[in-house]
């Protein structure tokens, strides 16, 4: 079991597949990229069926996550969704991605034994999309999720980043689209994780703009803190039901202490947090002949020092060292 000074477990494995991406959104990385890990740096395939094997049969996991950068661009990613799926327990899978190579690869990770897709969208509109991504992929995106609602990858959820001037005025007409194409669509608190260092506390759009933006045209009654357990995402019933809306507060609202993650970045480092500025070097361990019984037990000293929350309200706060591509999403 994976657990913390604090009594929480993490049940909750993320996995980060590649540190590269295909979009550059203004609120992650900046337009030339970033420095990407080497070849030998990323963990091959079998080193991350290993650590995901001895994480689900040994440490207590139960559902993991494959994230990025976009996860989407690492070629043997249908093959390690397969041998995931044959792990004992099995455990549940979900995808975050961009969305753009989606309509290429959705039914091959349903077969696989993909469960979910979480898909970024933060604009209906093709221009807004175009320079906020700065890249032309919006009929990509639309593309990508349909296709993976008809492979059954569902729910397919919508995360979007409202960014001030850009689409802070989109949140209603996403939620419309959401509930029309039966997205279960949730906002995203934009969080200090982008690799220029340009997050500022008061210029960034709160749960609470968007919750007064959604309320000039849609009736939103809370769930409540029974349904949200662990989720990141607040939920708000829209009109009555039976769609559902999100909220992703970190930074106003921060779900810390209900928090069950555990992360493994692409170069096999261990994160008890986004926030984290301390990383557990699996990768050394992989690569010097460890056995599982020694691994898993790196990971779970990783894990008792996992910190009470992010440390956003600190005065002292500082930005980790890695952007969020680097870390997973
Ligand atoms: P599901 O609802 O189960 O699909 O999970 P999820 O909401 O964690 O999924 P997703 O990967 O789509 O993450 C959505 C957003 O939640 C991320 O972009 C982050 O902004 C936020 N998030 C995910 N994990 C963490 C975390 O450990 N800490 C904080 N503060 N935010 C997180
Ligand atoms: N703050 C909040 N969300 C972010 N994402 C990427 N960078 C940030 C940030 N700095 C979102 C993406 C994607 C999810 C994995 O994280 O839009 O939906
Ligand atoms: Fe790529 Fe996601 Fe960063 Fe956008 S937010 S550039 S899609 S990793």
């Amino acid at each position: 079991m994976l657990i913390d000074t604090y009594g929480r477990v993490a049940t909750d494995l993320r996995v980060s597949l590649t540190d590269k991406c295909n979009l550059r959104c203004t609120y992650c990385m900046p337009e030339e990229g970033l420095q990407w890990l080497g070849k030998q740096e990323l963990l091959s395939d079998d080193e991350i069926v290993r650590l995901i094997r001895i994480a689900v049969t040994d440490l207590g996991i139960t559902e993991v996550r494959f994230t990025g950068g976009e996860p989407l661009l690492r070629p043997g990613l249908v093959s390690i969704v397969e041998q995931c799926a044959a792990l004992e327990p099995r455990p549940k899978m979900s995808l975050t991605t961009n969305g753009i190579g989606l309509k290429r690869t959705a039914a091959a990770l349903k077969a696989a034994g993909l469960d979910r897709v979480n898909v970024s969208l933060d604009t209906l509109r093709p221009d807004v999309f175009k320079t906020l991504t700065r890249r032309d992929r919006h009929r990509d995106v639309l593309d990508g999720m349909a296709a993976a609602r008809t492979a059954g990858l569902t729910p397919v959820k919508v995360n979007a980043v409202l960014m001030p001037g850009l689409n802070d005025d989109e949140a209603p007409d996403l939620l419309a689209w959401a509930v029309e194409n039966e997205y279960e669509l949730r906002f995203i608190e934009q969080m200090p994780l982008d690799a220029q260092h340009g997050w500022k506390r008061d210029g960034m759009i709160t749960a609470g703009d968007i919750l007064e933006s959604l309320r000039t045209r849609f009736t939103l009654t809370e769930e409540g803190e029974r349904e949200r357990g662990s989720a990141p995402a607040e939920r708000w019933v829209v009109d009555g039901g039976p769609h559902r809306v999100g909220v992703i507060a970190s930074v106003t609202r921060p779900f810390c202490g209900a928090c069950d993650r555990t992360r493994l970045t692409a170069d096999g480092q261990v994160r008890t947090c986004l926030f984290a500025r301390e990383e557990s070097d699996l990768r050394a361990a992989l690569r010097s002949e460890a056995t599982d019984r020694e691994i898993a037990e790196l990971w779970k000293v990783a894990m008792w020092g996992k910190k009470a929350g992010s440390g956003l309200d600190d005065p002292t706060f500082l930005q980790p060292d890695r952007p969020m591509s680097a870390i997973g999403g």
